[in-house]
């Protein structure tokens, strides 16, 4: 099925108020980001999205594929499943190599056997661009760390998965190259809808749904100014992610000789790492 556009309906919030936006559509290849403070219902709304939600939530909101309420069949049989969630606490329990993983998915979502290598290398090429650790074909699932896990998710997602919907919990606090990685999803013609607290997640999408006490209370789109302020953020964002992993490699920060915040690299004068 071609998924063109998703309709949130609006419900109420946590008092029974009428959502003041009553609906909003989010069509393919556009990514909308959720922002509000703790406690606003920003899970929620995108767990409604996650069931297909007919008014039986507390929130009371309908979600619409295409215009029209979707086929019961979508919310119950998994192979008609058309979401993809990435959230905060996912982990491979799955006691597999990653290849042997990758490859069993592709060919469930029937992928033909002469392009499952060719898919596995591709998935895994691209989880490596989202984590500094990279990720081998041979490893066991069980020993990822909570990026790698995450990289390997995304980009399973990207390549695999094939759902047309994508849902993102706060992926800034998982550990990998976040805006690379929607850059990915959006990329596929997916449609994205992000729970983010960063700057540059929430401003990298084309309008921001603002939430409080549960319920949606305005949507923003994102501004001439605020798309140039992005493109700033983003490289003092290179700048904070080339130092940190320079920490994390155990060498000194100082004297940097040369800095592209395009690419994120940096040159540092060689002087060492200092063990006490
Ligand atoms: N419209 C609503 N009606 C009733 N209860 C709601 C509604 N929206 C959210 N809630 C409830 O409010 C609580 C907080 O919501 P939620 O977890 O979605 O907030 P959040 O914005 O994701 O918070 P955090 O930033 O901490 O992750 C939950 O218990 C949820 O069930
Ligand atoms: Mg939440």
């Amino acid at each position: 099925m071609i998924i063109t556009e998703l309709t949130i309906i609006g419900g109420v919030n946590k008092d029974g108020v009428a959502e003041p936006v009553s609906e909003i559509s989010v069509k393919n290849g556009e990514i909308i980001s959720i922002v509000g403070p703790t406690g606003s219902g920003k899970s929620t709304f995108i767990a409604d999205i996650e069931q297909l939600a007919q008014n039986d939530t507390p929130s009371g909101r309908r979600i619409l594929i295409n215009h029209a309420t979707p086929d019961p069949g979508m919310r119950r049989d998994p192979r008609m499943k058309c979401i993809a969630q990435l959230s905060q606490n996912m982990h491979f329990l799955a006691d597999m190599e990653v290849g042997e993983f990758l490859r069993m998915h592709a060919k469930s979502r029937g992928r033909n056997s002469e392009t499952l290598d060719y898919i596995v290398e591709r998935t895994i090429e691209l989880a490596n661009r989202l984590t500094g650790e990279p990720i081998c074909a041979d490893e066991p699932l069980t020993i990822l760390s909570g990026g790698q896990s995450r990289a390997l998710m995304t980009a399973d997602i990207a390549v695999i998965s094939d759902s047309p919907i994508v849902l993102i919990d706060e992926i800034e606090n998982a550990g990998i190259r976040k805006q690379e990685a929607l850059k990915l999803l959006a990329g596929e013609g997916k449609l994205v809808v992000v729970v983010t607290h960063d700057p540059v997640l929430a401003l990298m999408a084309k309008r921001r749904i603002v939430m409080q006490n549960g319920g949606v209370v305005g949507i923003i789109e994102t501004t001439k100014k605020e798309r140039s302020l992005c493109k700033s953020l983003v490289r003092m964002d290179n700048w904070m992610i080339a130092l940190r992993e320079t920490i994390r490699h155990g060498e000194l920060v100082e004297g940097v000789r040369h800095f592209e915040p395009e690419h994120g690299r940096m040159e540092l004068e060689r002087t060492g790492a200092v063990f006490a």
